[in-house]
């Protein structure tokens, strides 16, 4: 798809290691450049600033996922039949077959057993004191999601790296996506062998789909997609928000302490931290017709890439984008998207976040980094993969 000559180009590769590692200066750049920008690299329209961003999400209909969210072909071909990629009525079906398990009321029958878990999380790191930030986050989605879905206890040790594998294909065909692509087919494979045995939990989300395809409103062959889409998502972002909630807080002691003083904050300050270090880092749409974004022409057929976390930092938007603050209004944050594919489990995330929060609010008085985070790599979440800490009790 040739770019329209007026439209500004940033030609780096925002997928190279370097950017995946150090993405801000870029997105920075991309904003300087303006509100829609040609990436060579991928033939995309990039939207680096907040207003197109949330635009574009609200307006379903002209800027589809039908087609898929990657920025490669084969894994909006192979994704096909999820609710991340899908438009109108079948998208509105099947978000609606699990729904039902992710509302404020169904969420609230789990929040003791999430509060429990997080406090004895929190307990078991303050006892070693000295710790990887990321084993603490690891522990919380792994113990609350699989159960949720109901995914049998065989080959649960797969799923970070399943969901991680899932999420690197969803970038552009790089060699970090390559790689991932077996991993990404292993979670499939077994999720289709998970549905010819019914070996899923029974009472879960995943036993409400074979129900479903028993009673013929979805067909069996669907279960599959359908489980993944609500396991992978679930672990790695909100695993991510962990990880950068205890990073942030460690390196700003100040917040920390004003979070300690007012434990009210908390779910501010899970805007904020949404915000200031979004875990995913870019969705893209197909546009179904010719239409006109911030003065700029997009043909039919092309794609844009919706940048959620440049979004977050962008100055037109956000005071200081780069300055974390747990007193700003974070709400309108689009770490969690927008519109009608605005995610489905951000009222689980939102409460394993606050679970965890709130147990180290009550048990720690200080967050000491001992060492330096290493980012890892991935094409579309943003999340530490080591981050040395020592907890120091309240
Ligand atoms: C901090 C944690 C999380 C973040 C930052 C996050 C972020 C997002 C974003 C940005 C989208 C929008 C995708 C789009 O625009 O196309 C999304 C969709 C989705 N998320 Fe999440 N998510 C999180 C946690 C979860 C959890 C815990 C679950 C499941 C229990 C989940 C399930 C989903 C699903 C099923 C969709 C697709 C919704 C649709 O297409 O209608 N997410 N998420």
């Amino acid at each position: 798809m040739p770019r329209h000559p007026d439209v500004p180009a940033y030609a780096p590769d925002i997928y190279s290691t370097q950017a995946v590692l150090d993405p801000y200066p870029h997105y920075a750049k991309l904003r300087e450049l303006g509100p829609v920008v040609w990436l060579p690299k991928h033939k995309v329209y990039a939207l680096p600033r907040y207003a197109e961003c949330k635009a574009v999400l609200l307006n379903d209909k002209t800027f589809t996922s039908g087609e898929g969210v990657a920025l490669n072909s084969l894994t909006n071909r192979f994704s096909r039949g999820t609710t991340l990629n899908s438009d109108g009525e079948d998208h509105t079906g099947r978000r609606a077959l699990v729904a039902h398990r992710l509302t404020p009321r169904a969420l609230r029958t789990m929040k003791e057993a999430v509060e429990c878990q997080a406090a004895e999380i929190v307990d078991a790191a303050l006892a070693r004191r000295d710790v990887d930030g990321v084993d603490i986050a690891e522990a919380l989605p792994t113990a609350v999601v699989p159960d949720l879905v109901g995914w049998p206890q065989e080959q649960r040790k797969n799923l970070l790296s399943w969901g991680a594998a899932t999420f690197d294909v969803l970038g552009p065909l790089n060699a970090r996506a390559a790689a991932a692509t077996f991993r990404g087919l292993g979670v499939m494979r077994f999720a289709r062998g998970v549905v010819r045995r019914r070996s899923i939990l029974p009472g879960s989300m995943g036993d409400d789909l074979l129900r479903a395809a028993d009673e013929g409103k979805i067909a069996r062959s669907e279960c599959p997609a359908l489980m993944i889409d609500y396991l992978v998502p679930s672990l790695d972002t909100t695993l991510s928000a962990i990880a950068s909630a205890l990073h942030l807080f460690a390196t700003h002691p100040g917040q920390w302490q004003l979070l300690k003083n007012d434990p009210g904050l908390i779910p501010n300050a899970i805007n904020e931290i949404v915000r200031y270090e979004s875990p995913l880092r870019a969705f893209s749409r197909k546009v179904a017709e010719d239409t006109v974004l911030a003065g700029t022409a997009l043909p039919a057929g092309s794609r844009v890439l919706v940048l959620y976390a440049s979004a977050n930092r962008d100055a037109l938007e956000w005071e200081n984008p780069d300055t974390f603050d747990i007193r700003r209004d974070a709400s309108r944050q689009l770490g969690f998207g927008r519109g009608t594919h605005g995610c489905a489990g951000q009222g689980l995330a939102r409460l394993e976040v606050q679970a965890i929060l709130q147990a180290l609010v009550a048990r720690v008085e200080k967050i000491v980094p001992t060492g330096e985070p290493e980012w890892g790599l991935n094409n579309i979440i943003r999340r530490l993969h080591r981050l040395p800490l020592e907890l120091v009790p309240a």
